[in-house]
Order: structure tokens, then C-alpha cells, then sequence
């Protein structure tokens, strides 16, 4: 990581301005690695160096990224309209004030959503200009039909008449009714009414990954945890559709296949 000023690492952490950081720090009021710093302006480590101020320790990260593995029955949102919010999932060391589902999944849905603090990098993954594609694995009530392939990359048209972009969809071989599908926008109930377009029912429907972030398998349901700023990172660089359904069919479908 590279080094940043003491003044910007507080500032952004926090309530201080400039000015009331400098002036703590001629008084010798702020510390860096136990050592008294008296300049505002030195070049810190975020990642590593541990800042103290008047002896409370700044956390090192600006920002809170937490991945939840999303059991049914709980609503993405912060406000209890429609029953419990996933928040209520978070044990309170991984809550912060302005924390928020970044995405949705509906009430029934399972698996993974992050929920931050970062409005940038929630606003930047949602954007469908970025194009981060998210994968999901279905349970449909009849079997899957290879011609659904073709028809999910030319473009489903939804009975609202909307035109969805271009998708990915892929049987799993060991199931007639699983599959994986992948795609780059995120309507209201979009994969399900895809396959209500052609005819067919999604009867589980489980997210397994956000661009780079795969749902880690040992995560539970109901579980949640903290990442770092670099996994976050890595929601950008998306795995390839084929490669993941090749190493992930195993694991994501003997878990669809319990419920
Ligand atoms: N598509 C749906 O239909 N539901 C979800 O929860 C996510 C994507």
C-alpha cells in the first residue's frame, strides 16, 4: 500500500480537520506505532502503521466491506418494511451507521451480498456502465433445454417488454433441473422472470458471485464476513462463466439439491 500523510489517514476516519490534527499533534497528542508524532504532514503505512489519537487507536480501514451468505426470509435493505432486514444478520462488530446492502437479492433469494459503508464502491459496482456480472445458481421446476442457451445470449425479452442485455446459462451435468446463469444488470426479479419467459420456473435461486467475490464455501447461511479493501478489489476482475462453472458446479449444486 502506498504511503499516505498522517493528517489525510485521521481526516478520513474520522471527525478531525487538518487543523484540529495538527494542532493535536504539536501537542503530542497523536502517536504512530507508540511513538509520538508532532507533525501532521509524516508519511504513514495505512495498512500497517497503528495511529493513535489522545490514546484511541483510528482503525485502519476507512471503510467496512461484509460479505453475507443471505439465508430466505430476509429483505436486502436497511428499513424493516417487510419483515427482518439482512442487517439484523450482522453481529454489531461488523455493523457501521451508514452500512448498506450494496445490490439486492429478493426475500427468497439466497447467498451473496455485500453490505458497506463505501458509497463509491457500492455506486461503482452497481453501475451497469461496469458491467460486473454476478452469477447465480437455479433450481427450476422442469428441466433445463439447451436451446435456452441461444436465447439467453441473444437476449431475453421480459412480458414488461424489456429487452435484457445478453446473459450466460449453463445446464449442471449432474442435474436436469440446475443451472448457472450469469448476468451483467440487475432488474427487478430479473433471472426469474427470464425463465418465466421461456417458459420454466426458478424454484431456488442462490448467488454465488459478484464479479470476483465468490460465495466462500465455508461460509454458512446466516453467516457473514469482513473482507479487506483488496478483496473488494477483486469484484473487478470477474472469473471466467465456463471456468467457474467447471469448478464450482460440485460444491454450489449439493447444496441446491438438500433444499
Ligand atoms: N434475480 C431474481 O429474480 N432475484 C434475485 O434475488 C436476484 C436476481
Amino acid at each position: 500500500m502506498p504511503l499516505i500523510r498522517l493528517d489525510r489517514f485521521i481526516s478520513e476516519r474520522g471527525e478531525l480537520t487538518r487543523s484540529r490534527i495538527k494542532e493535536l499533534a504539536a501537542k503530542g497528542q497523536i502517536r504512530v506505532n507508540g511513538a509520538v508524532v508532532r507533525k501532521s504532514d509524516t508519511k504513514i503505512d495505512p495498512d500497517s502503521d497503528i495511529v493513535e489519537v489522545q490514546g484511541s487507536r483510528i482503525a485502519a480501514q476507512r471503510y467496512k466491506y461484509v460479505l453475507l451468505n443471505k439465508p430466505a426470509g430476509y429483505v436486502s435493505s436497511t428499513e424493516e418494511n417487510d419483515g427482518p432486514t439482512v442487517m439484523e444478520l450482522l453481529p454489531p462488530e461488523q455493523r457501521t451507521k451508514n452500512m448498506f446492502p450494496a445490490g439486492r437479492l429478493d426475500k427468497d433469494s439466497l447467498g451473496a451480498l455485500l453490505l458497506t459503508d463505501d458509497g463509491e464502491l457500492a455506486h461503482r459496482m452497481l453501475s451497469p456502465r461496469n458491467h460486473i456480472p454476478k452469477i447465480y445458481i437455479v433450481k427450476l421446476a422442469d428441466s433445463f433445454q439447451s436451446k435456452y442457451v441461444d436465447l439467453f445470449a441473444e437476449g431475453i425479452t421480459l412480458s414488461d417488454g424489456y429487452q435484457c442485455l445478453p446473459a450466460k446459462v449453463k445446464n449442471v451435468e449432474s442435474s436436469e433441473k440446475l443451472a448457472f446463469i450469469e448476468l451483467c444488470e440487475g432488474k427487478y426479479h430479473q433471472v426469474k422472470r427470464m425463465f418465466a419467459a421461456v417458459e420454466n420456473h426458478v424454484e431456488v435461486l442462490m448467488r454465488v458471485s459478484v464479479g470476483g467475490l465468490i460465495l466462500p464455501e465455508k461460509l454458512a447461511q446466516g453467516q457473514s464476513m469482513e473482507l479487506l479493501h483488496k478483496d473488494v478489489e477483486n469484484l473487478f476482475t470477474p472469473p471466467d462463466f465456463d471456468a467457474f462453472c467447471r469448478e464450482f458446479s460440485g460444491v454450489f449444486s449439493a447444496f441446491l439439491i438438500k433444499i
